[in-house]
């Protein structure tokens, strides 16, 4: 049985005793339990759980399916930049954002960011696109909206932001995809991007989920919160003092990062402890959901700072060291320290560091998309045995967001599994 399950199975790299200990006493508990509703039984088909008294057939793997980083890709959304637009400059913007940009945000915020970029970085979005197509990836893309257009809820009125980075609002767990709450306000109606390709997953077979929506109404946010310096905000994310605060829950799929099982995410500027809370429960005991943090003034989406690339296989940010090393070291993973980026200081990162050099997105364990410029990190790859793909998207890369970013795996070819 366990000869089939891992004949089945993904890339799972490391099949170390240990795991190997784990999967077989869950099996066996597996084996003994009847499935008790549809939704259980329909994730364990997605698992490749197989009867063992029947004969192993070809796992039918559904419209969505990913339990990890690094299995091998098949299909993934890549975000659109048509129709962004600058957010306004309120508070949860402002604490997320570096202050060499704030007058860029107090000028335009409501209006679209400079047309040159905006096309420059649709060609390289294309470009990113037709590349992944080449690597045998089938490519979606969210509709073009535009997020200049004004709405008002009973709590607030905003402008929208853009359908970029479907990594920060859909969150993929097996055979469920989970539309995320998010906590910016010119960020409410993202969703509306994604709803045909949501509705054509969900007629195809997907679990579909829109975790609580947010009022926004200005309890969500420390309106005094203090973003004068780097220091003090250090000390204040350490004491768990953030700009969104506890009203109600909240928070982006890009604070979450998935090993099977076991799930990783921060305590960031946008997702708070109700919004990990709702996705534990939400998740129940299949999977553990393990709240973990770093020295870091401006948390916010965890996949520039701990990207999890392999089994047990983890590439941290040498500026944000993680302050739970010990628990990863007892459970044997690796941690592959980042080099600096080299990205030029002169070009605009509107929403982001420049860390953006390990946002990589893998196409199997072997295969990495990483940034043509970011030299030492491709070194970093080949030494761990990894082929690298470049590609370059600089303008992109202004929007806030690396390869991983700017897309959202629908489905990779695996099952679930234990690796911590
Ligand atoms: N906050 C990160 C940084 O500045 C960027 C993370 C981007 N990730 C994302 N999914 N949008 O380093």
């Amino acid at each position: 049985m366990l000869g089939v399950r891992i004949a089945l199975g993904g890339c799972r790299g490391r099949e170390s005793l240990r795991s190997y200990v784990k999967a077989r006493s869950w099996l066996s508990s597996m084996a003994a339990v009847q499935p008790q509703s549809t939704e259980s039984s329909s994730r364990r088909t997605c698992s490749s759980f197989t009867n063992p008294a029947v004969k192993p057939v070809e796992q039918k793997m559904g419209p969505v399916c990913s339990y990890n980083e690094w299995d091998p890709l098949e299909e993934i959304i890549v975000g659109r930049v048509e129709g962004a637009a600058v957010p306004p400059f309120s508070i949860e913007v402002k604490a997320n954002t570096n202050e060499k940009h704030w007058d860029f945000f107090k000028r335009s915020g409501g209006c679209s960011f400079p047309a040159e970029h905006v096309e420059r970085a649709k060609a390289e979005i294309e470009e990113l696109c037709n590349i992944l197509r080449h690597e045998g990836v089938t490519v979606r893309r969210p509709e073009p909206v535009d997020f200049q257009k004004e709405y008002s809820t009973p709590d607030f009125t905003s402008s929208g932001l853009y359908a970029a980075m479907p990594r920060d609002i859909l969150l993929v767990i097996g055979d469920e995809i989970i539309e995320s709450p998010m906590a910016w306000r010119s960020r409410f109606f993202e969703y509306r991007a994604y709803r045909p390709l949501m509705k054509e997953y969900f007629r195809a077979g997907a679990k579909w989920t829109t975790a609580p929506k947010p009022q926004m109404s200005d309890e969500l946010y420390d309106m005094n919160y203090p973003m004068d310096s780097v220091t003090e905000r250090n000390t204040l994310a350490a004491r768990g003092r953030f700009v969104t605060t506890e009203f109600e829950p909240c928070f982006d799929a890009a604070d979450f990062i998935r090993a099977g099982r076991d799930i990783f995410c921060q305590r960031s500027q946008v997702t708070n402890l109700m919004g990990i809370e709702w996705m534990q429960r939400h998740l129940g005991d299949e999977y553990t959901v393990h709240q973990i943090s770093f020295n870091d003034p401006n948390p916010m989406h965890i996949d520039a700072t701990f990207n999890i690339i392999g089994p047990g296989l983890v590439i941290v940010n040498p500026d944000r060291p993680c302050n739970q090393l010990s628990m990863f070291k007892k459970a044997n993973w690796d941690f592959v320290t980042a080099p600096k980026p080299v990205f030029p200081d002169d070009h605009p990162l509107w929403m982001s560091s420049k860390w953006l050099s390990m946002n990589v997105l893998m196409l199997d364990p072997k295969r990495v998309v990483v940034d043509e410029i970011e030299k030492p990190t491709q070194e970093m790859f080949r030494r761990l045995g990894i082929e690298c793909i470049c590609v370059s998207i600089p303008f992109a890369n202004s929007f806030g967001g690396g390869f991983h970013c700017w897309t959202s795996d629908i489905r990779r070819r695996g099952t679930l599994e234990t690796y911590f």
